[in-house]
């Protein structure tokens, strides 16, 4: 079974992914982190964000891998080229290359094709990203699009900046998510968007304990 969420920055999505693959014992795959990887990859070899070819380059030929901590519980840890990246993917400079990358078609279609193929090896699979119900898994048993306000969304990623010791205060987080929610929908290749039969849970007021409940509801239903 395919559980595919998406939907904007910081909406919760990697939280409610991970609780519910832990529970359910579905693997878990966290799409935007290998965007992310190949940002990093992209800076620590010098190629501009702007150089659609040697990005696509890039994303064909670097081996991105997820890696169980301890070689237990879920694949959280990220390397490329055998290099571990975990901690370099969630810099704020990070943030700041990965919409370019993202927006690229080339580093796309070779990301959704690594994408199909990790999720294929594994019998249930919980992916998290923008567009997994859209595009990578049209037909995944159940779609789900998280959303909640940005300033909802700021104040919980302002949180999770300060635990992590970066330093950037709430009117800097909200900047920077406006920022990337507008770029990441209106890039031309696959914005974020809600797939039509995406079931679509406004977290605003909710626990994260109550998304995941809402969602492991749904899986029932859908197994
Ligand atoms: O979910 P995240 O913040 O780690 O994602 C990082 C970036 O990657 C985000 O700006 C959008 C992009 N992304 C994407 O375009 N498609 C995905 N499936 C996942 C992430």
């Amino acid at each position: 079974m395919i559980v595919a969420i998406d939907g904007p920055a910081a909406s919760g999505k990697s939280t409610v992914a991970r609780a519910i693959a832990t529970e359910l014992g579905m693997a878990y795959l966290d799409t935007g982190a290998m965007y992310r990887a190949i940002a990093v990859e992209a800076q620590r070899r010098g190629i501009a964000l702007d150089d659609g070819e040697a990005l696509t380059r890039l994303a064909l030929e670097a081996h991105i891998h997820f890696g169980r901590e301890g070689g237990s519980g879920l694949a959280t840890h990220v390397e490329v080229d055998g290099r571990d990246v975990t901690a370099a993917i969630r810099t704020p400079e990070a943030d700041r290359a990965v919409s370019p990358v993202s927006a690229v078609p080339g580093v796309r279609a070779a990301m959704v094709e690594q994408q199909r193929r990790i999720a294929g090896r594994e019998h249930d699979t919980v992916l998290e990203g923008r567009d997994i119900g859209s595009v990578v898994f049209p037909h995944a048993e159940l779609k789900i699009f998280l959303t909640a306000s940005s300033e909802e969304r700021a104040r919980r990623r302002t949180i999770d900046m300060e635990r992590r010791g970066a330093g950037m205060t709430y009117d800097e987080v909200l900047a920077d998510l406006r920022r990337r929610d507008t770029y990441d929908s209106s890039r031309s290749a696959s914005p974020l968007l809600k797939a039509a039969d995406a079931i679509e849970l406004d977290t605003t007021g909710m626990t994260i304990r109550e998304v995941v409940c809402a969602i492991e509801t749904l899986v029932a239903e859908r197994r």
